[in-house]
């Protein structure tokens, strides 16, 4: 029996698209998923165009036979919801895995369960590879941006197929790289994730002052985002943002679909994984974190209409006129964007540190500006600008072709917020993004008045100046 190249548990969107993917690069892969209707129907819909690709699709029923079904060492990528279906999956594989076998985890875990895994499974002599696939149905169709944690023996055997499946970066390489051991994988796709959640927070603010302030409808917003992802914001999400703007409701026949969706965000909560690890590690990723606030508290609908009816807001534009506004907006969403980024780079840095990854910005930055969500011209200026520096690994406001670049562009993101705050519209991201460029990069802060207090009330010391050592003051003489 021909015997498959790899395995896939989990049919549904991604899993699905993920297996096509690589029948359509010439590989065998075995399926398998819980309800056996789905891997019947999969197989039934897709492996003729799979065999006329040149690859295979093989449907199993069982463990035993899927297991079967593939050469060793077996290859088995999981491809189900995370948390405890993931467990549960590996707990079936366990009594058919041999010494030597890969299991591959390419949902959104938590790292720490990833390292968990990690760790277990080797005790049994088996790999296990934590894999942050980013792209969604899309990408996991026709090319994804991978970042794959675990040993580099199982990075070694896997990469051929990976290469061959993930999207491709600027240069037309693949959006595939070796991330670090353990959980490194998944980590570094959790904080892609905080990055995602900050730049569509910035986008929606931008949005919210030129439909408020500006009175513009949706159409009016496309074209603008439109001629934005024409220059330096280019990007996937500028991208899709012009046909959400521009859909019509075809439900109502009026209007735009935009205006009647629910101001309601949802999330699956891996914006507040990256926020909740970044207080624990004590690093400072404002813009990530006020996007998830963005969320929560738009989900408290009906708390806020009650509000809104006590206080009544008016809104007073204080607004330059639109010509001149929009360029400051396109330049204020570009710094802001950096340091957003520079938010999210800060905290791989000092976990990589931690947890002794050798992680390299640059090669992140590389496989990000394919496939994923948060693809963008700027992936490839970062990555660039990394990889000139010759750096690793330092603060990306300390390299030197972003000095430069927030040089220029900081003082419209400052100009952007104060009109935008003074308007009454909320910028929760573009505002902490810029406070925390501006505390990220001065020479003086107030934690020196903090540690006064401190000292007064809980006699919690202070260092000093001008001399080394704790020092404590008797305030109340
Ligand atoms: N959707 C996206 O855009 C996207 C993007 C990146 C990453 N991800 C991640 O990729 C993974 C898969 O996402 P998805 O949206 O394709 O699927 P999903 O809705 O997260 O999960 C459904 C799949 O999990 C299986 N499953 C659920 N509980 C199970 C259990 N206890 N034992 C065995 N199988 C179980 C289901 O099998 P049955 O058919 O038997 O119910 C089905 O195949 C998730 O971790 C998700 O977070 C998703």
């Amino acid at each position: 029996m021909t015997q498959s190249n790899l395995g896939l548990i989990g049919l549904a969107v991604m899993g699905s698209n993920l297996a096509r993917n690589f029948a359509s690069r010439g590989f065998r892969i075995s399926v398998y998923n819980r309800t056996n209707s789905k891997t019947n129907e999969f197989i039934k819909n897709f492996s003729s165009s799979a065999k006329k690709q040149g690859g295979a699709l093989v449907g199993a029923s069982e463990y035993t036979e899927f297991i079967q079904s593939l050469e060793r060492p077996r290859k088995i990528i999981i491809m189900v919801k995370a948390g405890s279906p993931v467990d549960g999956v590996i707990a079936e594989l366990l009594p058919h895995l041999e010494p030597g076998d890969i299991v591959i985890d390419a949902g959104n875990s938590f790292y720490k369960d990833t390292e968990r895994r990690f760790l277990e499974l080797k005790a049994k002599g088996l790999h296990f590879v934590g894999m942050g696939v980013s792209g969604g149905e899309e990408g996991a169709l026709n090319g994804s941006s991978i970042m794959l944690g675990g040993a580099p023996e199982s990075w070694r055997e896997l990469q051929p197929a990976l290469e061959a499946i993930a999207a491709k970066d600027f240069s037309g390489e693949p959006c595939v790289t070796y991330v670090g051991p353990g959980g490194a994988g998944h980590y570094v796709k959790m904080v892609h994730n905080g990055i995602e959640y900050a730049v569509m927070q910035m986008m929606s603010e931008a949005y919210a002052f030129l439909k408020i302030a500006y009175n513009l409808k949706p159409p009016a917003i496309a074209d603008i985002f439109e001629k934005f992802s024409q220059g330096k914001l280019n990007s996937f999400l500028f991208d899709i943002a012009v046909p959400v703007l521009r859909r019509p409701d075809d439900l109502t026949k009026k209007g735009f679909l935009i205006d009647k969706i629910l101001d309601r965000a949802g999330s699956k909560g891996t914006g507040a994984w990256a926020s909740k690890d970044a207080l624990d590690r004590g690093i400072s990723i404002t813009s990530i974190t006020e996007a998830v606030y963005a969320r929560s508290i738009s989900a408290s609908k009906e708390s806020r209409v009650a509000l809104s009816k006590l206080y009544k807001n008016k809104l007073a534009p204080k607004k330059l006129p639109l010509p001149k506004f929009i360029p400051l907006l396109e330049n204020a969403l570009y710094a802001g964007m950096i340091s957003c980024y520079a938010q999210g780079y800060d905290l791989i840095q000092k976990t990589a540190t931690e947890e002794k990854w050798d992680l390299n910005l640059a090669e992140i930055s590389r496989v990000w500006e394919g496939g994923c969500i948060i693809r963008a011209k700027l992936l490839n200026v970062l990555h660039k600008a990394y990889q000139t520096s010759g750096s690793k690994n330092s603060s990306l406001f300390a390299v030197p072709g972003i000095v430069s670049l927030m040089k220029k562009y900081v003082p419209d993101l400052r100009a952007v917020v104060g009109v935008v705050s003074a308007s009454g519209v909320s910028t929760p991201a573009l505002a902490t993004a810029l406070f925390y460029f501006q505390d990220a990069t001065s020479k003086e802060l107030s934690a020196n008045f903090i540690q006064g207090l401190r000292d007064y009330f809980g006699a919690h010391t202070y260092e000093r100046t001008d001399r080394p050592g704790n020092f404590h003051t008797n305030w109340i003489s």
